[in-house]
């Protein structure tokens, strides 16, 4: 019999005790006999009611089971299913395990790498940490600074400069550490460094910055200069030898010129004058020729005065810088034709010495010969001013210009030394000249000269 959902009593005329036990294992929940004396009816209401209370018991029970069911299954499926994301995650770990422990191994041998090859570098290496401290100071540093790596690890790397730059470095390490400070990282720049005697020497570092977990090191490449410093300073003592010799030179090429030809012109001018007056009037046609020939020595000696003056303007010596440079632009403008020269003087109070004159209105020749040859410009703007202690000159055109965009030398393959003599004549004397160019835009020259020069 199906499991009925319903309490169920049998009540029946005609019972008999075996048909009772069958149907009660059926799952009848009671059994009444009518009995003649109708005494189950008494009884009836109280088997009801009992009927009813243990259907209701087992409805709860079941109910209850059926939850218990389910927590179980539930818990079950969580369980499988926690169980296989820790079995994944297990899998994960050991991967990344695996993963760190070759990097490492990387890692190591790329720092025996490197520190074999810092070791054996000719150029000093060293690597602070992210509060300057050293933590690796190779060979050539020992060599080059003077002090042992024994002695030099856990020193602060402002041990190894002058007073004078602690402060910059500081400030700069700190730059460099918490950001990148593309002002220094990857270029090279002109420091002084402190032996451990407390002599000073100039190098050139180059830095990199690296970050690690154990936080931010900056490595430092450190080279001695100072051989090429005594080059370069030997070069530019040389090349100003050179140029002083080639300027005597020039002023007395241009005073023999003035001189010399200039009087013998001058001679032979009033001697063809005399001659001609003195010819007979019948002798017309040698009267003309006179004047002919009179007429070229006048254009001649022209050609020679301009000739010494481009040597050397007798004026740079008589009248001072500002005044030969304002003559020297006129006559210029004069025969250039249709560009508009401005020109302005500032602070000048005292003459700069022959030198600095000289190399002023070189760069000033030069670049008015370039400008007149090259540039296409119709207008130049001139600027000499003095801000101590230097004295600037700055000319500008709106010419075609050269190069790319901020070009700051010609193309390759140029084979004029115009604007080289300009640099090494600036350079010879301890000044600093920058040229900028943009094609289509037109060229800047800014020349700096110091008016502390040292006597040589
Ligand atoms: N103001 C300018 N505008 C445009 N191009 C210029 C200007 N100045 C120089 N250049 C370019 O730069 C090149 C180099 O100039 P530089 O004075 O060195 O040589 P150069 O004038 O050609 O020859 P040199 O000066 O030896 O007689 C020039 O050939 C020209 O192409
Ligand atoms: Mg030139």
């Amino acid at each position: 019999m199906q499991k009925n959902p319903l309490p169920l009593i049998i009540l029946t005329g005609k019972g008999a005790e075996e048909l009772a036990v069958e149907a009660l294992k059926a799952g009848v929940d009671d059994y009444m006999i009518k009995d003649p004396g109708q005494h189950y009816l008494t009884l009836l209401p109280e088997v009801v009611m009992g009927v009813l209370g243990k259907h209701a018991d087992r409805q709860a029970r079941k109910q209850a089971e059926e939850a218990l069911q389910k927590a179980d299954d539930e818990l079950e499926r969580r369980v499988e299913e926690r169980t296989a994301s820790l079995a994944m995650a297990t899998e994960q770990l050991k991967k990344e395990l695996s993963e760190r422990m070759r990097t490492e191994a990387a890692l190591r041998l790329s720092e025996e790498r490197f520190r074999s090859v810092a070791q054996t570098a000719g150029d000093a290496i060293i690597t602070v940490n992210s509060w300057g401290e050293i933590v690796f100071w190779n060979q050539a540093a020992e060599k080059i600074f003077g002090h042992s790596a024994k002695e030099a690890v856990g020193l602060g790397l402002t041990a190894m400069m002058p007073d004078r730059f602690i402060q910059a470095h500081k400030e700069g390490l700190r730059r460099v550490v918490s950001s990148d400070d593309f002002r220094i990282l990857g270029k090279t720049i002109e420091m002084v460094g402190l032996r451990k005697d407390k002599t000073e020497f100039p190098v050139e570092l180059s830095l990199a910055k690296w970050v690690t977990r154990e936080g931010v090191f900056v490595t430092g490449i450190v080279r001695d200069i100072t051989d090429r410093k005594q080059a370069e300073q030997e070069i530019r003592h040389l090349s100003r030898q050179l140029i002083r010799v080639s300027e005597e030179e020039k002023k007395r090429l241009a005073r023999d010129l003035h001189d010399e030809f200039g009087q013998a012109l001058t001679a032979l001018h009033f001697g063809m004058e005399a001659m001609a007056k003195s010819l007979p009037d019948q002798l017309q046609g040698h009267k003309r020729k006179c004047d002919e020939l009179m007429q070229l020595v006048q254009t001649l000696g022209d050609n020679i005065r301009r000739v010494a003056t481009e040597l050397r303007p007798d004026m740079l010596d008589d009248l001072g810088l500002v005044s030969t440079m304002k003559w020297y632009i006129d006559d210029f403008g004069k025969r250039i034709g249709d560009v508009r020269l401005d020109f302005e003087a500032t602070g000048i109070k005292k003459r700069p010495g022959p030198e600095i004159e000289i190399v002023i209105y070189r760069v000033l020749q030069e670049t008015l010969n370039n400008i007149a040859k090259h540039a296409r410009a119709s207008r130049v703007n001139i600027v000499l001013a003095y801000s101590h202690p230097k004295l600037i000159l700055t000319i500008k055109d709106n010419g075609i210009g050269f190069g790319p965009k901020g070009a700051t030398r010609p193309m390759q393959g140029n084979k004029g030394i115009g604007l080289l003599g300009i640099r090494e004549r600036v350079e010879s004397v301890g000044g600093h000249c920058e040229i900028r160019s943009n094609k289509g835009k037109g060229t800047m020259i800014r020349v700096e000269l110091p008016l502390n020069l040292e006597p040589q």
